[in-house]
């Protein structure tokens, strides 16, 4: 069954517009990659799916449509935003910012299960648990935004950027976890990378976007194998 599904999707800051006509579906449970250069609307796309931005066309989750949600809507239908940059809380602490995460639920037994949950698959926040967000290097942070979004128990996951300004190794530690996620507990993602060697360990498909459209889009094994995926975004 399909999740989410973005039919021509156009949006706008302001009277400019920067999404011509975007199109994306992910499965329940999938994952699927967004590539793409720097200001080719990838932001931009997470943003009109969790109602950020003005947008126009259709997206549909679990068969409702967002068009003209408000982003706190959005985020109670099961839609937890990661955003470019982490946005976690520097003034409150890990354990803070993962209740925080977790401010619309009332299971409070499940709520404690998967702070537990966050803490082994980044090892690093359990070792910080007390510090405050602000005391946390770009890696912690980033495992703290992904906790937060795990905290809100959603159905779907966008991230974006999530290897932005790491170390390789750390980025790479980070990846792993995402994909552990994913194996483990079925939420559906969409991942937005400029790594395309990272989101291709976690996605079964992916889409390129070039200024505001999809130019090209299919499994991560065909992609893998394209020459213009390769120089572009794979190194080689
Ligand atoms: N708040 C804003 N107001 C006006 N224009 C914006 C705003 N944010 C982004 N844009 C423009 O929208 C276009 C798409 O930007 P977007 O941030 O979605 O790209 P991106 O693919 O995420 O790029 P990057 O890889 O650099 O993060 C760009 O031309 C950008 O300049
Ligand atoms: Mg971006």
């Amino acid at each position: 069954m399909t999740l989410l599904e973005l039919r021509d999707v156009a949006a706008f800051y302001g009277p400019v517009q920067v999404l011509e006509d975007v199109s994306l579906s992910v499965p329940e449970g999938g994952a699927v990659g967004i590539l793409g250069a720097n200001g080719a609307g990838k932001t931009t796309t997470l943003r009109a799916i969790s109602g950020s931005v003005k947008a126009r066309g259709e997206i549909l989750f679990d068969g409702k449509s967002l068009i003209g949600k408000r982003p706190d809507q959005i985020a109670a239908l099961g839609i937890a935003h990661v955003p470019e940059g982490r946005g976690t809380l520097s003034d409150l602490t890990v354990r803070e910012n993962l209740r925080v995460g977790a401010y619309l639920r009332r299971d409070t037994r499940k709520v404690a299960e998967d702070i537990e949950y966050c803490l082994d698959l980044f090892p690093n926040l359990r070792d910080r648990i007390r510090s405050q967000g602000s005391a946390l290097s770009g890696g912690e942070q980033q495992m703290l935004a992904i906790s937060r979004a795990i905290m809100a128990g959603p159905r779907l996951m966008l991230l974006d950027e999530a290897s932005l300004g790491l170390a390789p190794s750390t980025a790479a530690t980070v990846y792993s976890a995402i994909a552990r996620l994913r194996k483990e507990s079925g939420i559906a993602m969409v991942v937005v990378e400029q790594n395309a060697t990272l989101a291709f360990t976690v996605v079964e498909s992916a889409t390129v976007l070039e200024t505001g459209r999809n130019v090209l889009t299919g499994p991560t094994e065909q992609l893998k194998g394209m020459d213009e995926i390769r120089r572009a975004y794979l190194g080689g």
